[in-house]
């Protein structure tokens, strides 16, 4: 029986969006389809640049497709190169000459193709701002039924947010896009960080992986891992040397959903004020709320609240540590 996930992986890689993007290769059970780029940790140009260049590294000539390049109604801002570095990999010293280019149609096409090609089959993990998913929900309004699931990077309901007290960066960046996915009515799993701050990469993992694999896709990830680092160990030192592997997680939690604790509820997005970004959970069902906004008609999303650290931290290890890669595609 056919057990793999076919995957469509939206991103604007980004450290931890390249964690998850050789997570996705290396496990056995993920077959990824293509890639969808988006602005977010980088530029949306430079997203497809990064999303091509560690496909190719790795030995992979999977699709990049590139997205959107600003919030829906939001005003722009500047990418975060104190996080990712201004090229969203940690400030590469060097880069070889990949081959490639994006595909013609755009991010939010590329996804309303492939799901009408594999009706009910693809799951889409999206680890950015969703500006690529509101945009093909307009292009296909039964994309809901085409998916087989959506699954995030995104929002916090009981932990601190990390671009304001309330407000996890991917929600904040577009959270009009946010709320359009919170209420498109998909099966839908939120992995925020609630769960995320749960689990710490330390840097030293990078430097033992990048010597077992000794690949330039490896020495890729630590040198961007060391940048990231140097960014979380400065604002969090209680983690030690090493980081938070957030994008990761979303695909974590698609293969191995037992490590997770959910809960369903109702999830929307404060979209203006000093709140903007916001995810708001409605854990108490049997209330009747007079606000407008959630009524019986806003459907449930599985937002996960716990996780199995220890667990996941295996299962990240013993995936990127396998025999995934491949030789490197240059021109
Ligand atoms: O809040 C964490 C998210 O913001 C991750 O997707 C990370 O890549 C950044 O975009
Ligand atoms: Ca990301």
């Amino acid at each position: 029986m056919e057990t793999k996930h076919k995957v469509i992986f939206d991103t604007d890689p980004g450290v931890d969006d390249a964690m998850a993007l050789y997570f996705a290769l290396a496990h056995p059970d993920i077959e990824l389809l293509g890639i969808t780029t988006t602005f977010g940790n980088v530029t949306v140009e430079q997203a497809t640049i990064n999303a091509l260049y560690l496909t190719r590294v790795a030995g992979r000539e999977t699709p990049v497709a590139q997205g959107v390049s600003a919030p829906l109604s939001k005003a722009p801002g500047q990418p975060p190169g104190f996080i990712h570095g201004d090229d969203g990999l940690g400030n590469l010293p060097e880069r070889i000459a990949v081959p490639g280019r994006a595909e013609d149609c755009s991010a939010a096409e590329y996804i309303v193709k492939m799901a009408r090609a594999f009706p009910g089959e693809i799951s889409l993990v999206a680890v950015a701002p969703m500006g690529n998913l509101a945009l093909a929900l307009k292009l296909e309004p039964n994309l809901p039924k085409l998916l087989k699931r959506v699954v995030i990077m995104g929002g916090t309901v009981s932990e601190p947010g990390n671009v304001s007290p309330v407000a996890e960066a991917n929600i904040w960046n577009d959270p009009e896009a946010g709320d359009m996915v919170f209420t498109a009515g998909w099966d839908l799993t939120m992995v925020g960080l609630d769960v995320t701050h749960r689990v710490v990469l330390p840097y030293d993992f990078f430097v033992r992986l990048a010597q077992h694999q000794q690949h330039r896709a490896t020495d890729t990830l630590q040198h961007a891992v060391h940048f990231y680092s140097d960014f979380y160990s400065g604002i969090r030192p209680e983690i030690g040397y090493g980081c938070f592997g957030h994008d990761v997680l979303a695909f974590v939690w698609l293969v191995a959903p037992e490590l997770f604790k959910t809960q369903s509820g109702r999830v929307r997005v404060a979209v203006e004020g000093i709140a903007n970004g916001q995810t708001m959970m409605d854990k108490l069902d049997s209330i009747f709320y007079p606000q407008p906004g959630w009524g019986e008609e806003v459907p449930h999303t599985r937002v996960c609240i716990e996780v199995d650290t220890t667990a996941c931290l295996q299962l990240i290890a013993s995936t990127l540590n396998s025999d995934w890669l491949k030789p490197v595609i240059s021109k």
